[in-house]
């Protein structure tokens, strides 16, 4: 059996779906390795090092598509790819199965069997394949980095000779692994932050950071959902919670928004009117 790697295509997408150092592990398993030529370019991987690896090269797309048993992927496929992909063949990648279906569907009309990395469940034995934590907790360190390369100030407070600087005030929304790992970073900058979830059982998580949890006096009894995601709020619900954060982002040189609900679109907690009343230069990132 053989287990293919295409070079990504969407712009920006540097990541690669299998390293050398995991090449060389499945062919000492066995599997022979196929890699599309340059497919590890972009994350400093040249195609020398997948040979020495053990993978063979195959320089023509199409032809690794046509032939491979398992394809393996990291930014979701393409309609374009899915009708290269061999009938009755594996895939395994990011699928966002919730939100376009219709790929799921093109798969299964192929008989093509798929496996959603992001729908790996969040348990402790499936954590080495838990693909959404590990590029959340990155994504929530970079937003932070982001920020204070844009933000006109400092994250720390500094007293010089000539004066004291207060510290940036750093608002995160939404504290999953994302929000979790902007704090930390924040604080490891010397920021002063605060965080919101609508799930209550954050606040100690929030507190432990040396972050102050946002008490929004809105009932989000009932908001969390098995396995630690959250439910979808109500319409009324969301209004308030609006209300509730309107001065602490007025309030914040940076808003840090990673809030999402599985299978659904992104809640919209930061609105123009509350952007609005923000200082000028201040940086809003949103993740979600
Ligand atoms: P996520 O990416 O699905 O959502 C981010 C955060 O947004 C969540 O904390 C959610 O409660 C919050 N949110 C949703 N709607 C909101 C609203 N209207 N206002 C404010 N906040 C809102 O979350 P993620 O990162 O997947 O984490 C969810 C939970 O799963 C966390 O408790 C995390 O610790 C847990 N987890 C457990 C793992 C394991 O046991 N292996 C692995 C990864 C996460």
């Amino acid at each position: 059996m053989n287990i293919s790697v295409p070079k990504e295509i969407k712009i920006l997408e540097n990541r690669v779906a299998i390293v050398p150092e995991t090449a060389a592990k499945l062919v000492k398993a066995g599997f022979v390795v196929r890699v599309e030529r340059g497919a590890g370019e972009k994350a400093f991987f040249a195609d020398s090092d997948y040979t020495k690896a053990g993978a063979e090269i195959v320089a023509d797309a199409a032809a690794l598509f046509a032939g491979a048993d398992l394809l393996v992927k990291v930014g979701v496929p393409t309609p374009e790819e899915i009708v290269k992909m061999k009938q009755g063949s594996v895939f395994a990648g990011f699928l966002n199965p919730l939100a376009q279906p219709e790929l799921s569907a093109s798969l299964a009309s192929r008989n093509i069997t798929a496996f959603s990395m992001e729908l790996i469940p969040r348990t402790s034995r499936a954590q080495s394949m838990d693909a959404l934590s590990s590029q959340a907790s990155i994504a929530g360190y970079k937003a932070v980095l982001i920020a204070a390369a844009e933000l006109g100030k400092y994250f720390p407070m500094l007293t010089t000779a000539a004066g004291t600087v207060p510290p940036a005030k750093v608002l995160v929304i939404g504290v999953g692994v994302a929000g979790l790992q902007a704090i930390a970073t924040a604080r490891r900058l010397g920021a002063a932050v605060e965080a919101f979830d609508i799930r209550p059982e954050v606040k100690e998580q929030v507190q432990s950071l040396g972050a102050k949890f946002v008490e929004a006096r809105v009932d989000t009894a009932g908001a969390s959902a098995e396995g630690g995601y959250a439910k979808e709020v109500s319409e009324d619900t969301k209004k308030k919670l609006q209300e509730a954060l309107a001065d602490r982002v007025a309030a914040s040189d940076i808003v840090i928004t990673t809030a999402q609900v599985p299978g659904k679109k992104a809640p919209v907690l930061v609105t123009r009117a509350m952007v609005e009343r923000m200082r000028a230069g201040s940086v809003v990132v949103d993740l979600a």
